[in-house]
């Protein structure tokens, strides 16, 4: 009432392309999301994490404007965050980072990684690598498959 409302932007509106940023120009996944060599959690960029790169065009694409202007728009919130596992499940990303495993052999490579790859969380594929059947190539350390170490 009184006051028109003012439309909000988030971040999660402007479009993003991993196969665009990671594959062609090489950037390290955790240069956007800061915690998934040591927290828990892999996080969120937000729009200063764009703009560390976009303050200026960098192409003459028309992709590029689009681009600006939603920028300009959007507030700080990050990208959303979503939990993918039941709230039973304990998972840490910085214990599966300092045993050696790669981002990728998670989530997949190329734009897929997107949406966790080929790759699916259920139980058997966390189990089958903790007990050595998949990525034995890798010479993972065998990791814990009693119930407590993953169910709360
Ligand atoms: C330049 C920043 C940036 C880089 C670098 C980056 N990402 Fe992302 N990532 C994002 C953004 C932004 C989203 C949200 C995209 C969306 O919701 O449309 C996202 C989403 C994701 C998601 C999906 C989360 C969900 O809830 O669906 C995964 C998984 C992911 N990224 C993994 C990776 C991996 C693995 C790498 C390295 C190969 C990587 N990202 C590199 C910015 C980045
Ligand atoms: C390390 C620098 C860097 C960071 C950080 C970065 N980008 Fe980019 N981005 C680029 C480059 C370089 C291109 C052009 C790639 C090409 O044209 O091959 C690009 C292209 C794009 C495009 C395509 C525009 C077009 O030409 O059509 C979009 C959309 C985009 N970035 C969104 C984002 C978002 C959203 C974020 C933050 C989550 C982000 N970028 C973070 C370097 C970066
Ligand atoms: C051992 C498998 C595994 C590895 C290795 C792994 N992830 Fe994840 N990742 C997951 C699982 C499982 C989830 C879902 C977690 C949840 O639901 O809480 C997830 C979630 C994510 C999300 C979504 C976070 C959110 O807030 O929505 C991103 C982004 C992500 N991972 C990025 C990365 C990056 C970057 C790396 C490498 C540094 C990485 N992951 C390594 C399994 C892995
Ligand atoms: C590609 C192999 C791989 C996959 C897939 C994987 N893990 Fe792990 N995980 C490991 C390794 C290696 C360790 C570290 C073992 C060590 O350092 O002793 C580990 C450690 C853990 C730990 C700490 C307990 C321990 O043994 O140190 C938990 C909890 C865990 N993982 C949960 C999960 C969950 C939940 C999933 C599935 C969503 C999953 N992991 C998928 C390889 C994997
Ligand atoms: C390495 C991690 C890990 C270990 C060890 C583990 N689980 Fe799980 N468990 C998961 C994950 C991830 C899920 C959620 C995905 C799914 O439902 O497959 C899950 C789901 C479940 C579910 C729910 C299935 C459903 O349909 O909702 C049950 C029940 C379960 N686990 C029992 C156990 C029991 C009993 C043990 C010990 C023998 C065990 N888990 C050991 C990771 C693990």
């Amino acid at each position: 009432m009184g006051e028109p409302r003012v439309p909000e932007y988030g971040a999660g509106t402007i479009p993003f392309d991993h196969a665009l940023h990671g594959d062609s120009i090489g950037l390290d996944c955790a240069a956007c999301h800061t915690g998934s060599r040591a927290s828990a959690n892999a996080f969120m960029p937000s729009k200063a994490d764009c703009m560390d790169c976009h303050r200026l065009p960098l192409t003459e694409k028309p992709g590029i404007e689009t681009l600006d202007s939603l920028l300009a728009k959007a507030d700080e919130r990050p990208w959303s965050h979503g939990r993918h596992l039941p709230e039973h499940v304990v998972f840490h990303h910085g214990v599966h980072a300092s045993a050696g495993v790669a981002c990728a052999d998670c989530h997949g490579t190329g734009y897929m990684q997107n949406r966790y790859g080929g790759e699916k969380f259920d139980m058997q594929t966390c189990l089958k690598c903790h007990r050595g059947e998949t990525f034995r190539e890798k010479g993972f350390k065998p990791a814990a498959s009693y119930c407590a170490a993953c169910h709360r």
